[in-house]
This record gives C-alpha cells, structure tokens and sequence, in this order.
C-alpha cells in the first residue's frame, strides 16, 4: 500500500484522542537552542531554570549512576558543562518521552521495548562512530526513539494490538507486517505523526518513518540506514519487544549497507555479515549501560 494511504490511516487513529502525553513548549525550545551552536551555557541554563520541573529532572538524572559524577551536581549550568550539550539534549527528549508514557497500559512488556529501544540506541551509536556520521549522539537518540509509534499503537489500540500479537506468536511474521494487516497502518506512520505532534527535528521524524524501508528516506538516509541497521541488529540478537525475531536482512538493511559502502567503502569489513557480527563485542559492553539508562530514565 502507498505510503500516503497508510499516513491517512495512521492521522484517523488520533482523531478522537483526548489525553495524547504533550511534551512542554520549553522542552522544544531548549531542544531547538542545544543544536545552536552559538548558544552559550548561560543561555541554555537561563532557559532550562524557567522550568523548575525540567531544571529537576536534569539534576535528577546527572546525578543518577549513568553519569558517576564524583560529587553531587547541583546547578544546571554545571550539569551541562559536566555531561555535554547534546547528551542533555538527548536525555531530556527521553526522559520527557518515557515519562509521557510511564504510566499507560500495553499489551506487551514496557521493559522489553525499553530494553530494545536503548539498545538500538547503544549501536547506533556504535556504528554512526564506525561510519563517521559527524553526530554520534544524534544517533544514539533518534535510535533510543526509532519505534515510539508501537508505544501509541499498544496503549490507544490496546485490545486490536493484543490480538495481533497474539496472532503472530510462534510464527514468523513481524510486528511491522502484522500491523499493516490489523490497521492498514504501522508503527513507523503512526510515529511520525507522533513526533510532528511533538515538533521532532526533521530527521528524527524521517528515521521514526522510514528506519524499516530506509531506501525511501530523503532528509538524512545516513542516519536513516544506521537507525535501520542496528534496529535489524538489536531484533536478531533478543532484545525484541516483538514476537517475531529478524534474521535475514531485508531490502531496508541491504540499503543500510549500500549507503555505508559508498561512504566509507575502505573503513568497512568486505561483507555485511562480517560488519555486524562485529558489533558482538559492543553489544556485551552495553548490556550494564542499558541497566542503568532503564533504571534512571524509569525511576
Ligand atoms: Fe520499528
Ligand atoms: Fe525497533
């Protein structure tokens, strides 16, 4: 089915929604200034303080372990200096979106799609090093928020997306394609509107559609294929808050994999399969870090 007729029926699932979870104005705008390169610390901490309830959660968080700060941080200006522009742009975003949905029922268990949500993350990160995408922590964030649409899906179609799941156990259908047949529709459309909604950069809204078909992308297929790979990769190696487990690389993954060729053809391994088995070693380091992400970002 077209793309387009598969947007029209993501839109008529928001429709008659009422208690969507909005992310703050301020959230936006602070987001909007930590890509500015020209913003200084002062600016970013004045505007983070007009929220007192965002200033917190920035405290909160820079002192949890993930971070193991020696001693206690207790201004924003110098939770900033200490973790880095953009990895507060990259924890606000998630901290505002876990919350968001904190507390809505799902058919399916909120843990493993964290789980895999931060694990997708960690090897994005990973490879956008390996194929020197200039913004690694870029990465590591749209991959943290690439599947947010079956968060929406599961909790507002919460007994069709129960009954669809159940229907693929055991079998080798993906959610992907079980989605297309329950709802005519996807995770990856009903994401996008989701990240329109919430004002996402462009990019993370073209990676939230296309990290499943990454041949389509337009605004950065980089980025895109990268979300795509380590998606397929996090899928074939168990951390899938799917039923169905990816094992052979799709049209969306060869894609991936042709776009890394043309960039850094002599940096790479001869052959996809060499490329991802040898993101293993990266895939044991992260497993302690995506622990504690869990835990501080769901605390
Ligand atoms: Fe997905
Ligand atoms: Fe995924």
């Amino acid at each position: 089915m077209e793309k387009v007729t598969m947007m029209i029926k993501a839109r008529r699932l928001f429709k008659d929604i009422s208690d969507l979870p909005t992310i703050p104005a301020i959230v936006s705008k602070v987001v909007t200034l930590l890509d500015n390169e020209e913003a200084s610390p002062d600016d970013i901490a004045d505007l983070m303080l007009s929220d007192q309830v965002l200033a917190a959660r920035v405290i909160r968080v820079v002192n949890s372990p993930l971070y193991r700060s020696n001693s206690e941080i207790s201004s924003v200006k110098r939770a900033l200096l200490f973790i880095g522009f953009k990895s507060v742009r990259e924890m606000i975003l998630t901290s505002y979106f876990v919350d968001g949905f904190k507390q809505k029922e799902q058919p399916f268990d909120m843990k493993m799609f964290w789980m895999h949500s931060f694990s997708v993350g960690a090897i994005s990160r990973r490879i956008a090093t390996l194929v020197s995408y200039p913004d690694v922590e870029k990465a590591y964030l749209v991959g943290i928020l690439h599947d947010i649409g079956k968060v929406f899906l599961g909790h507002y179609c919460n007994d069709e997306y129960g009954k669809m799941l159940n229907s693929i156990r055991n079998t080798s259908y993906t959610t992907y394609e079980a989605e297309y047949e329950f709802f005519g529709t996807t995770h990856c459309e009903v994401g996008l509107c989701l990240a329109q909604r919430w004002n996402f950069p462009s990019a993370y809204c073209d990676v939230i559609s296309y990290h499943h078909s990454s041949e389509m992308a337009t605004e950065d297929p980089l980025l895109t294929s990268i979300i795509s790979l380590a998606d397929f990769y996090c899928l074939s190696h168990g951390t899938s808050d799917s039923v169905a487990q990816a094992s052979i690389p799709g049209v969306s993954e060869e894609n991936a994999w042709k776009v890394f060729k043309q960039l850094a053809q002599d940096r790479l391994p001869s052959s996809l399969e060499h490329f991802l088995s040898d993101l293993d070693e990266e895939y044991e380091n992260i497993s302690h870090e995506v622990d504690l992400l869990f835990n501080t970002m769901t605390a």
